[in-house]
C-alpha cells in the first residue's frame, strides 16, 4: 500500500488524516486506520473515505510505509505482541504522551526507525505545534515523510535530545490549558468587578482570541505588543504592576517546572 497506517482513530488521528487529505499530501486509498471497538475507525472512515481495518493485524497486512501510533499511552500494552514482526522495516511515529523511544524500541525492535513526538490540542484545527525526535539519524526521505505528517497539525520542530520532549510537554503540550485557565481567571475577574456573567464570558473569550491573532498577524514579540498598550500611569500599567508584585512570571515558571517533572515521572513509570 505504501501509505500511512493509523493505530487509533480518535481526536488527534482524525486531525492528522483530515489535514493530510485536505492538503492533498496523500490520497484516501493511501491511508488506513484501525481502532478498538468504540466505533472511531468506522466513523473516521465514513467521514473521510479512508480505508479501515478490523484490527491491527489486518491493517499491517497492507504493509503501510509509516505506522502512526495514535492510541492512548496505556493502550500500547494492549497491542498484539506479534506486531513487532509485522512491523519489521517500517517507520513508526508515536504521538503518545510519555512513551519513551527506549520503550518503543522494545515493542518494535525491527522497525526501520522510530519517532517520538509531542503534539498539542490546537493541532485539531491545524494550529498546533509539535516537538519530535528520531531514534536514529533519519534517511532524508524519512525525515521528509515525518515532517509532512506532523506539519499537518501545524508547526513541527525537531528537538535535540529526548529530555527536551518533557520540556516541550511543559510548554506547548500543556500550554493550551494554561491559556484556557487564564481565560477562566479573566472571566471570573470580570464578574468579580461587577460585569454580567454573560458579558464577562464573551469579553474574556474574545480578548484571548483577539490578542492571540494579534501576536500572529503583527509578527511582533508579545513584549512589544504589551508595551504598545501600556501608557505611563495608565490602567494597563496598574494591572501589570499588580501582576508583577504577585510574581506572575515566577508562577508560570513554577507551573511549567511541575509539568516537566510530572512528564519525567510518567515517562519513567
Ligand atoms: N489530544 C491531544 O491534544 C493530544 C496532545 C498530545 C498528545 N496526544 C496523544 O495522542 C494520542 C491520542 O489522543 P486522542 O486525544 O486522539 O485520543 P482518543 O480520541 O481517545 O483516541 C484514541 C484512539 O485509540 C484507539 N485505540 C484504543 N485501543 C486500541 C487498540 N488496542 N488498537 C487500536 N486502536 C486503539 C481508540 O479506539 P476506540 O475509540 O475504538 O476505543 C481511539 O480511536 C494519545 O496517546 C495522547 O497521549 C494527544
Amino acid at each position: 500500500m505504501n501509505g500511512v497506517g493509523f493505530v487509533g482513530a480518535g481526536k488527534m488521528v482524525s486531525a492528522i488524516v483530515k489535514s493530510l487529505l485536505h492538503s492533498s499530501s496523500f490520497r484516501k486509498n493511501e491511508l488506513i486506520c484501525c481502532s478498538a471497538n468504540d466505533g472511531t475507525s468506522e466513523k473516521l472512515s465514513e467521514e473521510t473515505g479512508i480505508q479501515r481495518a478490523d484490527c491491527l493485524e489486518e491493517m499491517l497486512e497492507t504493509s503501510p510505509e509509516l505506522l502512526v501510533l495514535g492510541c492512548k499511552p496505556q493502550q500500547l500494552a494492549e497491542l498484539p505482541l506479534h506486531a513487532s514482526d509485522a512491523t519489521a522495516g517500517m517507520m513508526i511515529l508515536s504521538i503518545m504522551a510519555g512513551i519513551t523511544l527506549e520503550r518503543l524500541e522494545a515493542v518494535f525492535p525491527k522497525a526501520r526507525n522510530l519517532v517520538r513526538s509531542m503534539p498539542n490540542t490546537p493541532g485539531q484545527i491545524g494550529e498546533g505545534v509539535t516537538g519530535y525526535l528520531f531514534a536514529q539519524s533519519p534517511l532524508p526521505e524519512d525525515a521528509q515523510l515525518i515532517e509532512k505528517v506532523l506539519s499537518s497539525l501545524g508547526d513541527a520542530y525537531v528537538v535535540g535530545i529526548e529530555s527536551d520532549i518533557d520540556r516541550v510537554t511543559a510548554i506547548s503540550g500543556s500550554g493550551p490549558a494554561y491559556l484556557f485557565e487564564f481565560a477562566c481567571a479573566l472571566e471570573k475577574a470580570a464578574i468579580d468587578i461587577g460585569l454580567d456573567p454573560g458579558v464577562a464570558e464573551k469579553l474574556s473569550r474574545q480578548t484571548i482570541v483577539g490578542a492571540a491573532k494579534l501576536i500572529e498577524s503583527s509578527g511582533l514579540h508579545p513584549e512589544e505588543l504589551r508595551n504598545q498598550v501600556t501608557s505611563p500611569n495608565g490602567t494597563t500599567q496598574a494591572a501589570l504592576e499588580s501582576f508583577s508584585s504577585s510574581q506572575l512570571r515566577e508562577i508560570v515558571t513554577k507551573a511549567a517546572m511541575a509539568a516537566k517533572n510530572r512528564s519525567i515521572e510518567l515517562s519513567n513509570a
